[in-house]
């Protein structure tokens, strides 16, 4: 799982991003996010493949190398931005954290998926990566951020770990939308969190 760190974070650059995000935080204490490349795709589909059963209950997963192929074709659109999780100790990959559903104009918003990957989830992980990816995701875009002004997370109600970690983060429940995703072979009810640019940092993530 260890990987070359020096490597990586030459490599972990996001293609466009240069100079401009010097500054961005990329990094935390125990996590990095990276978006996607070619070479990274062994390395996501084990961190998946160890992760079925956790993930499973609650998002469709795929270990299929055309998974991965997906990711980078979402990646490269306008409507979604791909982070990927790195643990800086061992270099495993810890989580995915989707920004998807990109619309500008007079929205500038979008909706954030994740999974945290065993052996990595429920110790804090997730929640670094996803203050990384939130400052990215409300940084302005001539920075190298997405310029966004709200994001939201939607959750099935029983789905508290998720609850927990969108809550933590200072996100806002919103209200309640029937049959809103076709997960598992239903249309899930989900409930609706939202967390806006002038909400950020909150106290409880600075
Ligand atoms: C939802 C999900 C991404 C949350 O990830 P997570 O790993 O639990 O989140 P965190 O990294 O913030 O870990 C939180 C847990 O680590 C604990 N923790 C341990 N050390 C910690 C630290 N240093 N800092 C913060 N939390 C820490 C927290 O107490 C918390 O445990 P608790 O939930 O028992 O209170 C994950 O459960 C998951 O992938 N689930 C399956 C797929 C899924 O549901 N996706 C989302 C669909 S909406």
């Amino acid at each position: 799982m260890r990987r070359d760190m020096t490597r990586m974070s030459r490599r972990s650059r996001p293609a466009g991003e240069g100079k401009a995000v010097r500054g961005l935080k990329m990094t935390g204490a125990r996590v990095a996010i990276k978006r996607p490349e070619a070479s990274d795709a062994e390395w996501y589909l084990d961190a998946v493949r160890r992760s079925v059963d956790f993930i499973s209950p609650w998002n469709p997963v795929s270990t299929e190398r055309v998974a991965f192929a997906q990711i980078l074709d979402r990646d490269a659109s306008p409507s979604n931005a791909i982070f990927l999780v790195v643990d800086i100790a061992d270099g495993g990959c810890a989580g995915k954290i989707a920004i998807n559903n990109i619309v500008r104009g007079l929205f500038h918003s979008a909706s954030i998926g994740y999974d945290a990957f065993v052996p990595y989830a429920g110790t804090g992980r997730m929640y670094e990566a996803m203050r990384l990816v939130i400052d990215r995701c409300f940084t302005p875009e001539h920075i190298g951020g997405l310029g966004l002004h709200r994001l939201e997370i939607n959750v099935q109600p029983a789905n508290e770990r998720s609850i927990s970690l969108a809550r933590r983060l200072g996100f806002r429940y919103e209200g309640f939308s029937p049959r809103y995703l076709y997960i598992n072979g239903a249309w899930r009810d989900h409930d609706r969190y939202a967390l806006t640019s002038e909400e950020w940092p909150t106290p409880s993530s600075s």
